[in-house]
């Protein structure tokens, strides 16, 4: 298994060669042929998983703005596996896709089908997920990926009372020792790290001066980590953390969850045991990520705490945006080329921003904006 320190490729500070490297690779702009109409050009897009919500919205909001622009939309999802995603890209280049755009499901797998996308000349925007070891990658488009993870924490910090609305210490923060549970993603997405980075970095403070504690000691990406980021297996670790650690009256505060899906299979676990139906009536907090329709519906029902809300219309739009940049025979236009360090180059980068959502706010972040309506968010489904 790789560790944490090997997988996080981002870097504070970029080396001038690394620089050099990033505006040398990639196939770019220059390789596509500008004078073809947009009806003779094809765009390759490899999602994931069809399990969770927000591929599907990413995978039919990509594809619906590069079809407004007049390009076809060659769309595959990989069920999870990697040979599966392998080869669906194999099959695009060989089809003569004219951009790749890739959410990966283990950015490191990708490398040869990289190789053969820069020696047919398609630029590569990696989706979300950062391709890694690889200089051929063109463009990245993403959220603030350390903040997603700050905000979870904080989020977590919030719910358990340590900090107040403005997100300060708290006057009346608890005097007990608060006990909470980490879980993290699957160790081959990059993102993964980059959550638990920024969660572990806020955290840390409070678990130096004994204001948090983890019962189980399971405070390392490796013990936290949840493979391909599926619900089931977030749900049997709870299980098995409450059996081994809390079945002698200890109490559990908090759980910090990486993805709504995980949450859920978090609350289950809890449900089940026990520990009530609502936050008020026992339910530990419980963090998230995405503002799937159901969980936003825990949410308003106070049974999850928190989500973070990624807006994948803004994510699609700039991934159409890129695409169109490099089919018009042009470059797109980074807002971040220091970040993320993929292991080979930095990878020219737009960075979108995220926000926090609770019971407090889901109304205004997500309903008076248009992205849900307060009926899907009463039956909890789209
Ligand atoms: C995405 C998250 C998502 C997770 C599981 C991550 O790479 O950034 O939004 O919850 O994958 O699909």
């Amino acid at each position: 298994m790789r560790t944490a320190s090997k997988m996080m490729f981002t870097v504070a500070a970029v080396s001038a060669l690394a620089l050099t490297a990033c505006e040398g690779e990639g196939a770019g702009a220059d390789e596509v042929d500008s004078d073809a109409a947009p009806e003779d050009l094809t765009v390759g897009v490899a999602m994931p998983t069809q399990t969770y919500e927000r591929w599907l919205n990413d995978g039919a909001a990509v594809e619906d703005g590069l079809e407004e622009m007049g390009y076809n939309v060659e769309l595959q999802y990989a069920d999870d596996d990697i040979p599966t995603q392998s080869q669906q890209i194999d099959q695009m280049i060989t089809s003569g896709v004219d951009v790749l755009i890739v959410a990966s499901i283990d950015g490191s797998a990708l490398t040869s089908q990289l190789d053969a996308a820069e020696a047919e000349g398609i630029p590569v925007i990696a989706y979300d997920r950062l391709l890694t070891n690889s200089e051929n990658v063109d463009f990245y488009v993403t959220f603030d990926n350390y903040e997603v993870g700050v905000n979870q924490a904080n989020s977590l910090l919030y719910g358990l009372g340590v900090l107040d609305e403005s997100f300060e210490p708290a006057d009346d923060a608890p005097d007990e020792t608060l006990n909470v549970e980490l879980f993290a993603g699957s160790l081959d997405d990059n993102n993964a790290h980059l959550f638990w980075q920024g969660a572990i970095d806020t955290l840390e403070p409070y678990m130096e001066d004994g204001t948090i504690e983890v019962p189980s000691e399971q405070t390392d990406i490796n013990q936290a980590a949840t493979q391909r980021w599926e619900q089931e297996t977030a749900q049997q670790r709870m299980e098995n953390l409450l059996t081994t650690h809390y079945n002698d009256g200890t109490e559990l505060h908090g759980v910090l969850a990486p993805a709504d899906p995980l949450s859920r299979g978090i609350i289950t676990a809890l449900r089940n045991d026990g520990w009530g139906d609502s936050i008020e009536d026992g339910l530990p907090i419980v963090t998230g990520q995405d503002a799937e329709i159901a969980t936003v519906s825990l949410i308003a029902d106070g049974v999850q705490h928190s989500t973070i809300f990624k807006d994948t219309r803004m994510l699609a739009d700039q991934a159409v945006e890129a695409a169109n940049d490099y089919l018009s025979g042009e470059e797109p236009e980074p807002n971040d080329t220091e970040t993320y360090d993929n292991g080979e180059i930095v990878v020219p980068s737009y960075l979108l921003e995220v926000e926090m959502v609770l019971e407090e706010n889901y109304e205004e972040i997500l309903v008076d904006s248009g992205y849900y309506t307060e009926e899907q968010v009463e039956d909890g489904q789209l």
